[in-house]
């Protein structure tokens, strides 16, 4: 009988739970022993491990965060910590590690894939930041929490005609930014690929009484400015005194949205068939709405690219 584990790594996402869920059952579809390892790659060192059966993973889809805790995937990266995750492994009988997190979850999984053991991932991050993989479990939940949050400051903003300044997590990629800036309708979004345009963007806010705008929303991503510096320069520069609001973890945590949980759905299942079919080394992902497994090497060699037009869009219909 095959064996085969499971783990969340970095920060957690909303649909996490549901990818566990769909790894788990598709596995003991196929008659396979799972495993669950607590605490990332951290728990896999330190042989937190624990079997896992269909009813272990009951009632858990609708719940953000992840239910086999998680840590930074670090330790697995030096030598030492290395040789303990394949010493876990083996003294487990798995033989295959089905990873659930960001980009350097999917790092950690080439690592050991390189070692030997035959490993999938699931892109799950609210920061959508993986190179070359536009399908994320974690981004839609996040993009429509901050969403919410715009349109809750634009009322009263508009109410008070005061200007707001919304802070978005992403860490140093505007994705976040960019598509819920675009979702709430924001005058202003900044974001770390366009840094050249702060200035603009700075002239275009101080100008914004000009063009009728009685209030302002902008939205700034955590890796471009920090919303208190930008509030600062406005207060210094044009005398416009902006309320900051940094969203914080409130856009990590939540019940994942259904796009979320059918994602998470899917790409569980299918990275369980990928290594039923004895193809490891993959990323899965959608690709013109279907499932898609691609090595990572092809996301090593990409950059993460934000979208051009819709980042010209969203200023074009802010005027
Ligand atoms: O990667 C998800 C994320 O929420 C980023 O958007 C953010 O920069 C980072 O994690 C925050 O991490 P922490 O909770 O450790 O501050």
């Amino acid at each position: 009988m095959k064996r085969f584990g499971v783990l969340t790594s970095g920060a957690d996402a909303p649909g996490m739970n549901a990818a566990i869920r769909a790894v788990v059952r598709s596995g003991i579809y196929y008659g396979v022993d799972m495993l669950g390892i607590q605490y990332g790659f951290q728990g896999l060192i330190d042989g937190k491990i624990e079997k896992m059966d269909a009813a272990s993973v009951g009632s858990i889809m609708q719940r953000g965060g992840t239910i086999l805790q998680s840590s930074p995937s670090d330790a697995v990266f030096t030598d030492e910590g290395k040789e303990s995750a394949l010493q876990t492994i083996k003294d487990h009988g798995i033989d295959s590690l089905i990873v659930i997190g960001g980009k350097e979850a999917v790092q950690a999984a080439a690592v050991l894939e390189e070692s030997g053991v035959p490993t999938a991932a699931i892109p799950a991050t609210i920061d959508s930041d993986i190179p070359g993989v536009s399908e994320v479990i974690g981004f839609d939940t996040a993009l429509n929490t901050v969403m919410d949050y715009i349109d809750r400051i634009r009322d009263t903003a508009s109410s008070h005609e005061k200007s707001s300044i919304i802070e978005v997590m992403g860490r140093d990629t505007g994705n976040l930014a960019l598509w819920s800036g675009l979702a709430g309708g924001a005058e202003n979004i900044l974001i770390p690929e366009k840094k050249e345009d702060l200035d603009s963007i700075v002239e275009q806010i101080k100008q914004g009484p000009s063009r009728s705008k009685r209030y302002s929303i902008v939205v700034v991503a955590e890796g471009s400015v920090s919303g208190i510096d930008l509030n600062e320069r406005l207060k210094q520069e044009a005398g416009i005194e902006s309320r900051v609001t940094v969203l914080g973890h409130t856009q990590r945590g939540g019940a994942p949205t259904a796009a979320d949980r059918i994602l998470a759905s899917r790409l569980g299942a299918y990275a369980v068939e990928q290594l039923m079919n004895e193809k490891s080394g993959v990323v899965v992902t959608l690709k013109d709405n279907q499932p898609e497994a691609f090595s990572y090497h092809a996301v090593h060699e990409q950059a993460v690219q934000v979208d051009e037009y819709v980042y010209n869009l969203s200023s074009r219909l802010s005027i």
